[in-house]
């Protein structure tokens, strides 16, 4: 189905030799009845004409931020108003470097400064100034503030060397746009509606003694997204929180329960689990605790001291087992064979879906607002999700429970 017709696009065309592709991306938003409005960089005008755009879009190119033709109108203001969506198609290694910093220096720059809507942005460069860490790091800021990245592919470059780098078909930036427009929709709609969904979130503290305890190093952050994400999607939504570093969402419709340990998350969900919907367990939860807990602060005495721990109770894997209706959600943060840890948490925790992250991707790990998730059912992969912002990969994770929960409006 079209969801681009009607669409207000910005499409800002930067520097490099994929400049060209820009024309029959033009062209093919057009036609599916965008309304495409230009902005060019002055480089970009060095491998392609404003008259090839502007006859394609059908509208007037902007490129200099001081040529206003209309004395009512301040152009950089206005088109960053109307935007539905911006589309940065080719984008440059110097182009992402000037969005992260926030330079405005031309009409493109001095626009993204102005924007609100959503940005969706395809590099293309050559393949080791992709890989360069100021670029990398400058994706990672851009992702976390909730950029959308269209990753580029491999193959030959402009500059001869084989590997990524190459700027996206228009045909499959086009496709990634109207999945876009479509998810937006249905999220709107309200999918989740009358649903019941439990979140967990945070690292569970296991205590040794009233000021010390066993804990790890996650934020809480992919929780609070999902509970945002699935709130947003019309769901009565609980949220069980353990120890975290950010501050959960401020929401009286999401319920807040706080708690500290393993035994008191397995508590505090098992209250909810009956009229629950869907559970999503993104907490991580101590797999072994202290097995006593000191009432007094320990005191030093010899040179070592040895903690007895016994195992917590697995959550997921209990609830797992004796679920009916329950659609039942896990994530495996692992450090190497994601895939393989994670189907097999799959079947032995007998979840619906499984979330599993390389903590040690650069932009997947714990406290980052960014992740890079694949997401696996009993089938196989269902989804794989480049480097994205927490609140996006939690609204695609909700978007699958939604098509999936029995009942649920989509
Ligand atoms: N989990 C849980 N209760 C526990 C431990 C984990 O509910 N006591 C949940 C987590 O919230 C996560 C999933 O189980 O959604 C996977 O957690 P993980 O600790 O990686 O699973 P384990 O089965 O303990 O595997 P591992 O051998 O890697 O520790």
């Amino acid at each position: 189905m079209n969801h681009i017709h009607g669409k207000t696009i910005i499409l800002g065309v930067t520097g490099g030799i994929a400049a060209y592709k820009a024309a029959a991306l033009t062209s093919k938003l057009t036609q599916k009845g965008a309304k495409v409005h230009v902005i060019m960089t002055a480089s970009a005008k060095e491998f392609i004409t404003e008259l090839t755009l502007q006859s394609l879009s059908k509208h007037r190119v902007y490129s200099d931020t001081f040529q206003e033709r209309d004395p009512a109108e301040i152009s950089h203001i206005d088109l960053a108003d109307a935007a539905d969506l911006v589309l940065i198609a080719p984008a440059t290694a110097n182009s992402i470097a000037k969005m992260a910093l926030g330079i405005g220096d031309d009409m493109l720059s001095t626009t993204m400064l102005a924007v609100t809507a959503p940005v969706m942005v395809a590099p293309a460069m050559n393949v080791h100034m992709y890989q360069h860490p100021a670029v990398q790091a400058n994706m990672k800021t851009l992702a976390g503030r909730g950029i959308h990245f269209i990753e580029p592919g491999e193959g030959l470059l402009a500059c001869g060397y084989v590997g990524k780098g190459r700027m996206e078909e228009p045909e499959s930036i086009v496709d990634v746009v109207n999945s876009f427009f479509a998810d937006r929709e249905m999220a709107a709609s309200g999918p989740l509606q009358g649903k019941r969904v439990i979140v967990t979130a945070g690292g569970t503290v296991e205590r040794i003694d009233p000021v010390r305890y066993i804990s790890n190093d996650s934020s809480g952050k992919m929780g609070f997204a999902l509970a945002r994400a699935a709130r947003a999607m019309g769901a009565d939504v609980t949220l069980i929180a353990a120890r975290t570093d950010a501050a959960p969402p401020q929401d009286p419709q999401i319920e807040l329960l706080r708690v500290e340990s393993a035994a008191e998350m397995f508590d505090a969900v098992r209250s909810r689990w009956e009229d629950c919907h869907v559970l999503i367990s993104a907490a991580a939860v101590a797999d072994y605790r202290p097995k006593q807990s000191a009432e007094n602060k320990i005191k030093k005495s010899g040179d070592t001291l040895t903690l007895e721990l016994v195992k917590t109770t697995d959550i997921l894997g209990t609830l797992g087992k004796i679920k009916d209706r329950q659609f039942v959600i896990g994530f495996a943060a692992e450090t190497g064979n994601a895939e393989m840890y994670a189907k097999d948490k799959l079947v032995r925790k007998n979840l619906d879906l499984i979330v599993a992250n390389d903590v040690r991707e650069e932009g997947a790990g714990f406290g980052t607002d960014t992740n890079i998730v694949s997401i696996y059912d009993a089938q196989g992969l269902v989804l794989d999700l480049p480097l994205s912002s927490k609140d996006e990969v939690a609204r695609r994770i909700l978007l699958l429970a939604a098509e999936r929960v029995a009942g649920a409006a989509v």
